[in-house]
Order: C-alpha cells, then sequence, then structure tokens
C-alpha cells in the first residue's frame, strides 16, 4: 500500500478551531520531507472536492509560519455536506447529494488519500466517503473537547486558557464592584469548558448540561456568600446548559439560543437577589488567536500520525490521545457518542470539595 501512495488531499470542516494550521502543517511537511509525496489542500470544508478548482497545491514554502496562527488556511464551513449540500434555487433550499462527484473529483485530482479533520459531523462525512471509496483517515478538532474517542482534542487547551484569563479580569472588577459576574462560555453538549475554567478560575458557581439545576439553588449559595462578607460572585455557565422548565414564580423560562442563556440567568438572578448583574458571553474569542504550546504539540502529533495512519494503509481510522500517547480508532468508533462531563466523576468531585455548586443541591 505505502508504495502507490504518491498524493494525499487535507480537509477541514465545522467550526474552525485554535491548532487546525499546526495539523495542516505537520502532516504537509512528514508527507512532503518524509515521503516524498505531493499534497492538495481542500477548501472550505469538503467544497474543493465538489469545485476542485478551489483546491490548492500544499508545499513546506506554502505553509511556512503557519504554526501559530489561528484559524485555518483552507477555510471552513459547517453547511457543507457533500451529501446533502444545500444550495438556494429560485427562492428555495434544494439538497443535492454530491458524494459520488467528490469520489470522481478525489481520482480525477489523483488523490490516494484524504486527512479530515473535524468534529463529530465532519468525521462522519469522512466515513461515509469512506465507504463510498475514497480512503480517508481522521483527525479530531473540537474546543469542546467533547468526542469520546480521544481524552482531549485540540483547540481545548488554548479555549480553557482564553476562559481563565476572562474569568480572572472579570474577577478584579466583580470584586471592586462587589458584584455577581456572570460568565457564559463555549460548550454546546458538554460542559468541559466551563468546567475546567471555572476550576480554575476560582468559580462560586459552575452550570452545566450534565448536571440539572435550579436558579434557587444557586442564588442560594450566592446569599451564603453575601452572609459571610463575600460582596462578589463568580458563575460560569456553559452555552448549552438546561435551563429548569419554569422560573421561581412559576413562570416558564424561554429557550434561549448560545449567546443569550447567560443573559436569561443574569436577569433572574437580579430579580430575585436584586443584586447587580453583569453578563459577559466569550463566545468565538474562545476560538480565535493563536493555538497555546499544548495544542500546537498535540496538532503536530495528530498531523503527523495522520500521515503514518496512510503510509501503513490503515485507512477508516482516526488519530486519538490516549495516556499521553497517539493511538487511532476506526472512524465507526469515534463518531456519534458524545463524551461528556460525569456528575460524579472526580473532577466534580474536586471542584465541590473546594466549594463551587453546581445548582443542584
Ligand atoms: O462545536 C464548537 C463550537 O465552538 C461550539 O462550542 C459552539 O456552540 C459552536 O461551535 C458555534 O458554532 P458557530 O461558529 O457556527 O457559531
Amino acid at each position: 500500500m505505502a508504495q502507490s501512495i504518491q498524493k494525499i488531499g487535507i480537509a477541514n470542516g465545522g467550526g474552525d478551531c485554535p491548532g487546525l494550521n499546526a495539523v495542516i502543517r505537520g502532516a504537509v511537511r512528514a508527507a512532503i520531507l518524509g515521503h516524498g509525496w505531493k499534497v492538495v489542500g481542500i477548501t472550505d470544508g469538503f467544497d474543493g472536492l465538489i469545485w476542485p478548482e478551489r483546491c490548492m497545491p500544499l508545499t513546506v514554502e506554502s505553509i511556512a509560519g503557519i504554526l501559530p496562527r489561528g484559524g485555518t488556511i483552507l477555510g471552513t464551513t459547517n453547511r457543507g455536506n457533500p451529501f446533502h449540500y444545500a444550495i438556494e434555487e429560485e427562492g428555495k433550499i434544494v439538497e443535492h447529494d454530491y458524494s459520488l462527484k467528490c469520489l470522481e473529483n478525489a481520482r480525477k485530482m489523483d488523490l490516494d488519500a484524504i486527512i479530515a479533520i473535524g468534529g463529530d459531523g465532519t468525521l462522519t462525512i469522512a466515513r461515509d466517503l469512506g465507504r463510498l471509496g475514497i480512503p480517508v483517515v481522521g483527525v479530531p478538532k473540537t474546543i469542546d473537547n467533547d468526542l469520546s474517542a480521544t481524552e482531549v482534542t485540540f483547540g481545548f487547551d488554548t479555549a480553557l486558557h482564553v476562559a481563565t484569563d476572562a474569568i480572572d479580569r472579570l474577577h478584579t472588577t466583580a470584586e471592586s464592584h462587589g458584584r455577581v459576574m456572570v460568565i457564559e462560555v463555549m460548550g454546546r453538549d458538554a460542559g468541559w469548558i466551563a468546567l475546567h475554567s471555572g476550576i480554575a478560575g476560582g468559580a462560586d458557581v459552575i452550570l452545566i448540561p450534565e448536571i440539572p439545576f435550579t436558579i434557587e439553588t444557586v442564588c442560594e449559595r450566592l446569599r451564603e456568600r453575601a452572609a459571610t462578607g463575600k460582596k462578589f460572585s463568580m458563575v460560569v455557565v456553559a452555552e448549552g446548559v438546561k435551563l429548569p422548565a419554569t422560573d421561581s414564580h412559576g413562570n416558564p423560562f424561554p429557550a434561549p439560543r448560545p449567546g443569550q442563556v447567560g443573559f436569561v440567568i443574569g436577569d433572574t438572578i437580579h430579580t430575585i437577589l436584586k443584586k447587580d448583574v453583569r453578563v459577559t458571553v466569550l463566545g468565538h474569542i474562545q476560538r480565535g488567536g493563536s493555538p497555546s504550546p499544548f495544542d500546537r504539540i498535540l496538532s503536530t502529533r495528530f498531523g503527523v500520525e495522520a500521515v503514518e495512519l496512510i503510509e501503513r494503509g490503515e485507512f477508516g481510522r482516526m488519530v486519538c490521545l490516549r495516556a499521553g500517547e497517539i493511538e487511532s480508532v476506526t472512524l465507526d468508533e469515534a463518531v456519534g457518542v458524545n463524551r461528556q462531563v460525569d456528575p460524579k466523576g472526580s473532577l466534580v468531585r474536586t471542584a465541590r470539595a473546594v466549594g463551587i455548586t453546581f445548582g443542584d443541591q
């Protein structure tokens, strides 16, 4: 198998993530310097496979300097599923299946294999393109750190640094003014960023999707703090948190989108406690900017190992981190299972032990 590889493609899909460029650089350098292969950059998710004229050659020279750069030089999209490609035609959204076109174009471009970097959605598409006949290997990506087959995804560490730094900054101003600060961080389905940054930043309350809470319990904790002379409090909220069905007056809570849930919680705390509350939504700041050293190293290891999987002919697999070592799992094992915070796990127990409440007891 190894002798037959001459050219590979690299695609990344879904939301961007610090470290994407470092994966691309690691893979390009390993492929060219280690094996003498050619590398093609597939732009904007899998769009470059549908419209090959949008692809670009990747060389050691063309990727110089991208290691510390955030974002991705390939561009990305979370709307480009080739199996269900939505296009507006005469005012209507029409779905097309471009998967066979991808196969045809991969063959026309002489791609012997493709490295697909992405979260659950992108890796599912990659697996299905693999079933059609395109040899693929995967690299896990998401700042949310919620892919089940790897201990850590690249991007998480950078997001955690951003969130912790923000909590530290908000801490000092909260203390000066005696305010309640609500900080909404990312984490659509899992509370990893909130849990880690909340512990690292010394939060008083952490609200995550995995632990149902009531606003009354949160307010009780804030009252207790006030009773001991602590005039300010820090509340870290994961954007994907599930609001209780009703507020303290029995009125139904609205179903807020990410970016709004922090405001709903902040407003409710203000109404109940009559305290000065300020809300900060960190949003995409957590996804932007230069990757941390940890993420640069993890991304480079993932990129290099993806090339080695191709070299060994181990297609349909995704690289992952287990006990500090780079390993691989099948794409089938890698997708479809969200890795969530264990409400009884050691991190949650540690947080509770230092007095953090999750709003449940
Ligand atoms: O999955 C990563 C993530 O950053 C989530 O935490 C967040 O909800 C989502 O992407 C935001 O996506 P978009 O960039 O499409 O707004």
